[in-house]
């Protein structure tokens, strides 16, 4: 009897929230507006269900999938978050260790408070070809974003993900009502550092911008060598524009619900994406991925991996890099177990087909 037993994530999401200043906690998990693209996000998954397909013969599933500049252990990625030394001492460096450890390819946040070589270095220190991805904002002054993107594929980043869902700042109330703009004295956006503009050993605010185009993303795709996926695409035909303008992935993504508030859930955008993209690139989703069963219900949709944004800052928050690698394994050993039960082989055995809604009149 009585209510169920929390999972890995529950608890170590519960640590965290006891642990954290509560300004720090409502700034990692609030979003924009009345927070319906944050909850929908994890509802969305829990109105959908997965048919298994039996005696297949599959055999152990292997959670392994290839990647931009990267051969993953596990489907699931580090999404980038920013500010990780808020959460512990450690910081990216702790999140870079136990993602490398777990063979998780880590997209470490231009708003980290580690500067990108720190956080390379820290993952390299425990696996020498662990993937990390520099996630950057394309910049108002081309000069700014270029200077990062040189940085970032100097530190040995093996992809730049560029997010495409801000041109504004999202509208968090929770932070409005708590007087969260700014990080506190002792951490810093140590990415911006020493670049153009920046004043003598200070740093430069990140900048959002309207006025950007897919004219700025072609002079960054064409002034550097590194793959580039874009990051915060609803809409098939932007993923159209993605594929045409030489994208190596697009992540299928309302930021989390942080952003617009409007947004649907990154799952329900999903299906539409894949269709337009018509596997000529990865698909990749983040928003809401808690199970294994969800990571399974996104491969199934048309994803070739997913991104986890909160569940990494409650396990950092709670356990250090031992919570991180707590997260990790468990998405990891679910997806797996999911997907034997399931009837798949791997992370592309899955098919649409095998996934419908939940309701009285879904099943027919
Ligand atoms: C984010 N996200 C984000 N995205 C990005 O491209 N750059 C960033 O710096 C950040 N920062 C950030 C901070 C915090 C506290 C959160 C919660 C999220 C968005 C992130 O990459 C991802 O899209 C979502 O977190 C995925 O949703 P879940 O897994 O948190 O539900």
């Amino acid at each position: 009897g009585g209510p169920p037993v929390p999972g890995v994530l529950a608890e170590l999401r519960e640590k965290a929230a006891a642990r954290l200043d509560p300004v720090h906690w409502d700034f990692y998990e609030g979003g924009a507006g009345e927070e319906t693209a944050a909850a929908e996000n994890v509802l969305a998954f829990r109105r959908l269900a997965l048919l298994p397909r039996v005696l297949r013969g599959a055999g152990q599933a292997d959670t392994s999938v290839d990647l931009p500049g990267a051969r993953a252990r596990t489907p699931v990625v580090v999404a980038p978050t920013a500010f990780h030394g808020l959460a512990h001492p450690d910081g990216e460096r702790a999140t870079a260790r136990a993602a490398a450890a777990a063979g998780a390819v880590l997209i470490t946040s231009m708003a980290s408070t580690t500067a990108v070589a720190d956080v390379t270095a820290s993952a390299r220190s425990v696996r020498e070809d662990a993937a990390v991805w520099f996630q950057l904002y394309l910049q108002p002054e081309s000069g700014v974003t270029d200077a990062l993107a040189r940085r970032a594929a100097q530190a040995g980043c093996t992809a730049l993900v560029v997010t495409v869902d801000s041109p504004v700042f999202g509208r968090r109330r929770r932070d409005d009502r708590n007087g969260f703009h700014d990080l506190p004295p002792g951490h810093a956006t140590e990415n911006m550092r020493g670049l153009p503009g920046a004043p003598p050993g200070g740093t430069l605010d990140i900048a959002m911008s309207p006025a950007l185009s897919w004219d700025d993303l072609r002079r960054l795709r064409d002034g550097h060598d590194l793959p580039i996926l874009l990051k915060g695409v609803l809409h098939p035909d932007d993923a159209r524009l993605a594929v045409a303008e030489g994208m190596r992935g697009v992540i299928v993504s309302n930021h989390g619900g942080r952003q617009l508030d409007a947004a649907p859930a990154a799952v329900e955008a999903l299906p539409r994406v894949a269709d337009a993209v018509a596997g000529r690139i990865p698909v990749l989703l983040d928003g809401g991925v808690r199970t294994g069963s969800d990571v399974v219900t996104a491969l199934a949709l048309g994803a070739t991996a997913v991104g986890v944004g909160r569940p990494v800052l409650w396990g950092l928050a709670a356990e250090g890099e031992d919570g991180v690698a707590r997260v990790l394994a468990e998405l990891r050993d679910d997806t797996a177990h999911v997907l034997t039960l399931c009837g798949a082989r791997d992370c592309s055995g899955p098919t649409r087909d095998q996934v419908v809604a939940r309701g009285p009149r879904a099943v027919t």
